[in-house]
């Protein structure tokens, strides 16, 4: 059996231009188009890409799209001073502090220091709370992506066993708590799980959120399981996932490439974020 593939550039072309209309209709009634902030500190290369697509693509939707940069030596107090701005701008709805910081900083701090109602990102403790009791909340993008690819194969997930390979607070604590919200069961595995291809084996969904390049193998997955690759790792041999692709599309019934699967629903999910955030402050 082959696995089909899961396109996530067309289900985030599809949330892009839905989000897109709902800018329009928020701009029709509020006379204003909604605004997101994007903080980067520093000069790393791979973030400064991701921050100019989410620039671009936040343009591309019709919403205001603002850059700020700090050098990678600013000190703690200016940056919390720049978020605190921020927190206080009527145009701006939502704020991205792009992760990693360096290492002089305080990424928690920081992140507490955002409203919770502009935190696009999720990842405030008081989102993360609210997602955790079925609350609404602002939720972490990349994991609301995933969720939102796992129905476009099942449209209801509920009593499926589902195991997450990894435990950020980004994508494996928050991606539990949706697929425990969907009713599965769900199990986090991490690197100090004994025996993970057996676990693996007996999902029904896998989602792999570690890190580390092409780990897991097609012969962990169970025959017909959806498989989810939320690794996006830069290998000599190019851009890979955290699961031996080549092996596992001989066994799931469906699974995402990379690229091309989640790394597409993460931008379009900071979009909705952000219209999301700008309708419930002055919707
Ligand atoms: N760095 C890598 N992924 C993310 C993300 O989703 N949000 C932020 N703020 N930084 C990141």
């Amino acid at each position: 059996m082959t696995a089909s593939i899961i396109d996530g550039k067309a289900v985030a072309a599809t949330l892009r231009s839905q989000v897109a209309e709902g800018v329009a209709t928020f701009q029709a009634q509020t006379g204003r188009a909604p605004g997101l902030a994007v903080v980067l500190v520093g000069e790393d290369a791979a973030s400064s890409v991701y921050v100019r697509s989410k620039g671009k693509a936040t343009v591309a939707a019709g919403m205001i799209s603002v850059e700020h940069r700090l050098p990678a030596d600013a000190e703690q107090a200016a940056l919390m001073a720049l978020v605190a701005a921020l927190n206080a701008d009527p145009a701006i709805d939502g704020i991205l502090v792009q992760l990693p910081l360096p290492s002089h900083m305080d990424a928690q701090a920081v992140i507490s220091a955002i409203d919770p109602n502009k935190d696009v990102d999720g990842f405030h403790p008081a989102n993360a709370g609210r997602l955790a009791t079925g609350l609404p909340a602002l939720v972490p993008c990349t994991p609301l992506g995933c969720l939102m690819l796992l129905r476009s194969v099942h449209p209801s997930l509920s009593g499926l066993d589902a195991v997450v390979v990894g435990r950020s607070n980004i994508v494996g604590k928050p991606m539990a708590q949706l697929l425990l919200g969907e009713s599965c069961t769900v199990t986090i595995a991490h690197s100090r799980t004994r025996d993970l291809p057996a676990r693996l084996r007996a999902a029904d969904i896998v989602v792999a959120a570690v890190g580390i390049p092409q780990m897991i193998q097609g012969d962990w997955i169970k025959p017909g399981a959806t498989v989810i690759d939320v690794g996006i790792n830069r290998t000599a041999a190019g851009l890979v996932g955290d699961v031996d692709f080549a092996g596992a599309v001989e066994v799931a019934g469906a699974i995402t490439p990379v690229p091309g699967g989640v790394g597409p629903m993460t931008i379009a999910c900071l979009l909705r974020n952000t219209l999301e955030a700008a309708c419930r402050r002055d919707g």
